[in-house]
């Protein structure tokens, strides 16, 4: 299945002076735990761009590979509109280099191209990682759909800047949600394959997410109370400025389940309508034309 519309990256540009250390008015444990996407994206999408420019030789269907070319652009801008935010943040005193170093080694080197024979294994590692791809846009797709319906944030003053970041990014999240599950198909779609690498995906989300909320915790050169601990996530899921721990671990079952295709997550309606509205996404529209 693939998408209607063709998938184009939107060129935005965001300007950061005017969005706060916490960005969630009161809240740095939720506005630390959505920094995180700050420190992951960049290297992530940045290795989603890397691997998939070496599978378009591998497919053979003209629609998805136009997909795919606009789903890479689509993650080229993510990345680099993520990395922007990072500047802001040294200033703000909060330096996230040393947690960005162990990203990008995560990226680069674990699941880099490792030096491997052309053949069977170079294939193999290929379509392992194309796989990790799709299991990690499920949770991209997820939270997307989440953000775009988070207005739990909206009603705390949360910073309109970010949000529109993370809007914008996450409608194009759930506007380009199936693309990486109907990659997968078309090069493999095994099923051992596909619980494997939701195992592996799951596990380094879960790992590298605590591990970036308690860097930004206990490097906030302002707080006092630097812990963050699954009890916070959980009351702020409750709060609804975090995604609650019950949608989250019901999105499991249903990545794993032999029915699943992304189409049947999120709104691609309510998707586009926020893209037609986002001050970010205009902007760049009018800089286009
Ligand atoms: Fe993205
Ligand atoms: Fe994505």
């Amino acid at each position: 299945m693939s998408n209607k519309q063709p998938l184009k990256a939107r060129k935005v540009s965001f300007s950061w002076e005017g969005t706060p250390l916490h960005w969630v008015p009161g809240d740095p444990f939720t506005t630390h735990t959505i920094n995180v996407l700050h420190l992951l994206l960049p290297a992530g999408e940045r290795w989603f761009v890397h691997v998939y420019k070496q599978v378009l030789p591998l497919i053979r269907d003209e629609r998805l590979r136009e997909d795919v070319i606009g789903f890479i652009g689509q993650e080229a801008m993510h990345s680099q509109a993520h990395d922007e935010v990072l500047p802001h943040l040294r200033e703000l005193g909060l330096d996230p280099t040393p947690y960005t170093a162990q990203v990008d080694w995560f990226f680069e080197k674990l699941l880099g191209d490792r030096t491997l024979p052309p053949g069977r294994a170079r294939k193999w590692w290929l379509l392992e990682r194309v796989a990790i791809i799709a299991a990690i846009e499920h949770y991209t797709a997820f939270l997307g759909n989440w953000v775009l319906n988070a207005g739990e944030l909206d009603r705390r003053g949360a910073d309109p800047t970010m949000l529109d970041l993370l809007r914008w990014h996450g409608a194009e999240e759930v506007e380009h949600r199936s693309v990486a599950f109907d990659l997968f198909l078309h090069v493999d779609g095994s099923y051992r394959r596909r619980a494997r690498t939701w195992a592996t995906a799951f596990a380094a989300l879960m790992f590298l997410w605590q591990r970036g909320a308690r860097f930004f915790m206990a490097n906030d050169p302002t707080l006092v109370d630097r812990r963050a601990s699954f009890k916070d996530f959980y009351a702020a899921g409750r709060r609804g400025t975090l995604p609650a721990t019950g949608d989250m671990l019901r999105s499991i079952p249903r990545y794993l389940s032999r029915a699943y295709h992304p189409s049947q997550e999120g709104s691609t309606e309510q998707a586009v309508a926020y893209l037609a509205s986002s001050p970010a996404a205009l902007a760049a529209e009018k800089r286009a034309e």
